[in-house]
């Protein structure tokens, strides 16, 4: 048996970077689950072409703290050791914030503490910012405000579009993400 970290991924959309988590070198970690609060996510295709178990259910009608405890039961089931949100766009409940911390880390779009919250890339040429990333951080109450463990950085381009930066930013986290998730994981 190796000695590989068992993680789950949360998504709720497209999942590149959930693609790029399972197509690293996964020496580190190995992804036990996929949940997503989006039933029909098109990244859950990349869980089911890799045969990683997928807990996929709707938030809807759900208090928050329910819901959380509903995912919390599935990744305990599933013996899942840390935690890596990708594209996951649901607030999570205090209790949930506090039952894994220092054991779940989030990939935001920008150089942090700069442009948290959403549309970072737009927020990075409005504001004239020469360079622009991403950044792997911990989790913690207060949204995109928790640790940074990693970062990565692309230029900002003279005329460059929100779209543009996007994808080059896109890039970056592919490749950061699986390296700083690994990092994670050896620490526990
Ligand atoms: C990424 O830009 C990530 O940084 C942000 O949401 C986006 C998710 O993209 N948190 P994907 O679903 O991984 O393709």
């Amino acid at each position: 048996m190796s000695g590989r970290r068992k993680v789950a991924v949360l998504i709720s959309g497209r999942g590149s970077n959930l693609k790029a988590l399972i197509e690293a070198d996964q020496d580190a970690y190995a992804i036990a689950l996929v949940v997503s609060n989006v039933e029909d996510a098109p990244g859950l295709a990349y869980a089911r072409a890799a045969g990683i178990p997928i807990f996929a259910h709707s938030h809807k009608g759900l208090k928050r703290a329910e819901f959380d405890a509903l995912v919390d039961a599935q990744l305990r089931a599933h013996g899942v050791e840390a935690v890596a949100l990708a594209g996951y766009m649901r607030l999570l409940s205090p209790e949930f914030v506090a039952r894994w911390a220092g054991r779940m880390v989030n990939i935001h779009p920008s150089l942090l503490p700069l442009h948290k919250g959403l549309d970072t890339h737009a927020r990075a040429i409005e504001a004239g910012d020469a360079e622009h990333g991403c950044t792997v951080h911990l989790v913690t109450a207060e949204l995109d405000a928790g640790p940074a463990i990693a970062q990565a950085r692309v230029p900002v381009f003279p005329g460059d579009t929100p779209e543009a930066l996007a994808e080059r930013v896109l890039v970056e986290e592919h490749r950061l993400y699986p390296k700083a998730l690994a990092e994670l994981v050896r620490t526990l």
